[in-house]
């Protein structure tokens, strides 16, 4: 007996890395060491007081029942610290921080908590696809706003303002940008949080990368909106303490806005495990000497793929944040999607094709720095090895 599936599948695909990662599973399965250079999965340690703190709480036995919905008042104030510490933020651990299973989860709360079909939604082009998935199961409209590289990938403030407005609810952004690795600006904050409140738009900001590869001190847009009136902000412990397993990410903003996505969340997850609560608290008292000492790791990482990039022919600029490279194919390259595929099957190393995150993205790579160097290497060993048939499959004669 086939069930029919619910008609809103039909509004969105399954997520590009689950399908990828599984060809890639499938190559390895034969045999074949596949590099991949496709996520941003870090392979560094978290700090050793996150494994001591996990272990002890879970020798305790009080840590293996259901954990509270908002999670233990110890870690929303170990937030509220680390916000004070980092950003310069005040926020209520009361009542201003709810801690999440990720923040891709919290999108997807965000999303059910104040969309309703047919509701709009300004998404980035390019940007994190989950932004349009969660607002297409909840059958909003997406409406893509444009970055692009003449703008330095922030957005067209023209365009924004003539467009018709009337209907949008919430707007997606995320600075330090994922995928073009542009900067958080102040400017760029306060002209959103001003865009928000003229235009009654809830501004989503989606904050996982600030403290990568961050050229100056990490920013929150919540700085400009002190009264957390139009703005919420999005964190992650993923990338920024190497714990993307863990699944801890936090929500920020306005009581109001907190309680309303708990009476969502709180009727589908049963709490954060205590075990892990007591490793994120410990995480966020690491030092500014941690956090440094994991961007050098990165920082030497990026000159093997800017290496990896040259010899593709590809260009990029050297002042991107977060963990990965982003490079604009030649003229020459016709389909980016279709030779980073024929890299993968010549040299089995995986590069992202940029047109994932959006049509925006179609001349473009992005590559992670989550790979030991020398293995970033043996992969720049390989392109290189392969350079002349990797051109010659592509164009069907030699270059
Ligand atoms: C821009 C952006 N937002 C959110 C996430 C999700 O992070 P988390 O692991 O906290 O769910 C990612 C992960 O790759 C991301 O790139």
């Amino acid at each position: 007996m086939i069930i029919a599936t619910a008609d809103r599948l039909k509004t969105i695909k399954e997520y590009y890395f689950s399908k990828k990662l599984e060809v890639i599973r499938h190559m390895q399965t034969r045999g074949l060491k596949v590099i991949n250079l496709g996520i941003g999965n870090p392979d560094l340690s978290p700090s050793s007081d996150v494994i001591e703190d996990t272990t002890q709480a879970l020798q305790k036995q009080e840590s293996h029942g259901y954990a509270t919905y908002r999670s233990s008042f110890e870690l929303r104030r170990s937030i509220s610290k680390w916000y004070q510490r980092t950003y310069g933020v005040r926020l209520d651990p009361e009542c201003q921080i709810l801690p999440l299973l990720g923040s891709k989860e919290g999108i997807f709360y965000v999303s059910l908590t104040f969309l309703n079909p047919g509701d709009r939604v300004l998404v980035p082009n390019p940007g994190y696809p989950a932004y349009s998935s969660a607002a297409s199961l909840v059958g909003a409209q997406v409406h893509y706003y444009q970055l692009e590289e003449r703008n330095s990938w922030y957005p067209d403030w023209e365009a924004l303002e003539a467009m018709d407005l009337s209907g949008f609810k919430l707007m997606w952004v995320n600075y330090p940008h994922m995928p073009t690795g542009a900067k958080a600006t102040d400017s760029v904050f306060s002209k959103l949080v001003e865009f928000g409140r003229k235009r009654r738009i809830l501004i989503c900001h989606d904050n996982p990368y600030s403290l990568m590869l961050n050229s100056e001190s990490p920013k929150s847009i919540l700085n400009s909106d002190p009264q957390l009136e139009v703005s919420l902000e999005l964190n992650s412990m993923s990338k920024s303490f190497s714990m993307a397993g863990w699944r801890v990410g936090m929500l920020m903003t306005n009581e109001q806005v907190i309680n309303s996505v708990l009476q969502v969340k709180s009727n589908v997850d049963s709490g954060m495990f205590l075990a892990i609560q007591a490793g994120a608290i410990a995480a966020l008292r690491n030092s500014d000497n941690w956090h440094k000492e994991r961007n050098r790791v990165y920082k030497q990482r990026r000159i093997v793929i800017y290496k990896i990039f040259d010899l593709l022919g590809f260009q990029y600029t050297q002042n991107q944040e977060g963990m990965f490279v982003w490079a604009k194919a030649p003229e020459h390259i016709p389909d980016v999607s279709q030779f980073l595929d024929v890299v993968l099957e010549k040299t089995l190393v995986f590069i992202t094709p940029g047109i994932v995150f959006g049509t925006n993205g179609q001349r473009y790579a992005r590559a992670s720095l989550c790979a030991p160097i020398e293995v970033l290497h043996e992969a720049a060993d390989k392109i290189q090895g392969a350079l002349q048939s990797l051109f010659q499959s592509h164009y069907g004669e030699e270059q």
